[in-house]
C-alpha cells in the first residue's frame, strides 16, 4: 500500500520533472497495453495517401488533418527534425511539452539524453532523422490511445515509405509494438534486430528503450549502450 503510494508520487515527481502543466486523467494507456492494436473496429478517416509524393505534401496534409482530437489540444504539429537524407530514421512515441513549444521532436529533458546517447556513435541532428508516431502532444503527457495510435500509424508508414531509410530505431514501447505490429513489451523486443515490412520496403528496425524510461532507471542505461553498439555495427556493414 505504502509501496504503491510512494509509486504514484515518484511517477507525479517524473511527469512534472517531464514538463507535465495539466492534471493527469487517465494514468497510463491501459487500453493500448491491453488490447495491442487488434481492435479492428477502429478505422482511419482516410483511406488513400497514395496521391501524396513528398515530404511536405505529407507535412501539409498532417498539418491539415483534423480528425486526430490531440490536435485541438496541441500547440504545434511536430512533424520531424534532421536529415531526411539521412539513412537513419528514429521513431519516437508522442510530442511532450518542450517539443509541443518548440515544434521539434525529442528536445526536452529526454531529447537531451537521446541526443547524449546518439552522440557515442556519432549520430546527430545532422545525420539522422525524427519523427514520431503521434505528431501532437497529448494532453498532460499521457500515453497515446490506440485509437490515435491507429488514426496515425498510415501517416507513419507513409513518411517512411517517402524517407526510404536503410535503419529504423524504434524509440520506447509504443513505437515498437506499432511499426513491429507485435504484442510485447520493449524488454522482450529490444536487443535484437527486427524486421520492418510494409509493401515492397522491408527494413531493418532496433527497438531501444525509451530515454525517459532510462531517466527513471538509470541503472537500465547499460542495455541501451549494448543497443547502440548493435546500431553502430549495421551502420559500419551498411558503409559502402
Ligand atoms: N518523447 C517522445 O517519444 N518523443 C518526443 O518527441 C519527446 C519525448
Amino acid at each position: 500500500m505504502i509501496k504503491s503510494f510512494e509509486k504514484k508520487i515518484d511517477d507525479l515527481k517524473f511527469q512534472i520533472e517531464l514538463g507535465v502543466t495539466e492534471t493527469i486523467k487517465s494514468n497510463i494507456n491501459e487500453d493500448f497495453n491491453k488490447s495491442g492494436l487488434e481492435d479492428n473496429k477502429i478505422t482511419n478517416d482516410y483511406n488513400d495517401l497514395s496521391e501524396i509524393k513528398t515530404l511536405e505534401e505529407l507535412k501539409s496534409f498532417i498539418e491539415n488533418y483534423d480528425k486526430c482530437e490531440l490536435k485541438n489540444t496541441a500547440r504545434s504539429t511536430v512533424f520531424c527534425d534532421g536529415n531526411s537524407e539521412s539513412k537513419i530514421m528514429l521513431i519516437g512515441e508522442a510530442p511532450g511539452n518542450q517539443e509541443d513549444i518548440e515544434g521539434k521532436p525529442f528536445v526536452g529533458r529526454s531529447g537531451k539524453l537521446l541526443d547524449k546517447i546518439l552522440d557515442f556513435i556519432n549520430i546527430t541532428r545532422k545525420n539522422c532523422y525524427i519523427i514520431n508516431i503521434i505528431p501532437w502532444r497529448p494532453p498532460g503527457n499521457r500515453n497515446p490511445t490506440t485509437k490515435e495510435i491507429k488514426q496515425c500509424l498510415p501517416l507513419v508508414k507513409k513518411h517512411i515509405e517517402l524517407v526510404k531509410p536503410d535503419i529504423l530505431v524504434l524509440v520506447g514501447s509504443i513505437a515498437a509494438k506499432s511499426i513491429l505490429d507485435k504484442d510485447l513489451g520493449i524488454t522482450k523486443l529490444r536487443g535484437e534486430w527486427h524486421t520492418y515490412k510494409d509493401k515492397k520496403l522491408e527494413i531493418p528496425a532496433l527497438p531501444i528503450f525509451h530515454p525517459a524510461y532510462l531517466l527513471r532507471r538509470p541503472t537500465s542505461k547499460s542495455l541501451v549502450m549494448k543497443d547502440i553498439l548493435l546500431l553502430n555495427n549495421k551502420i559500419q556493414d551498411n558503409k559502402p
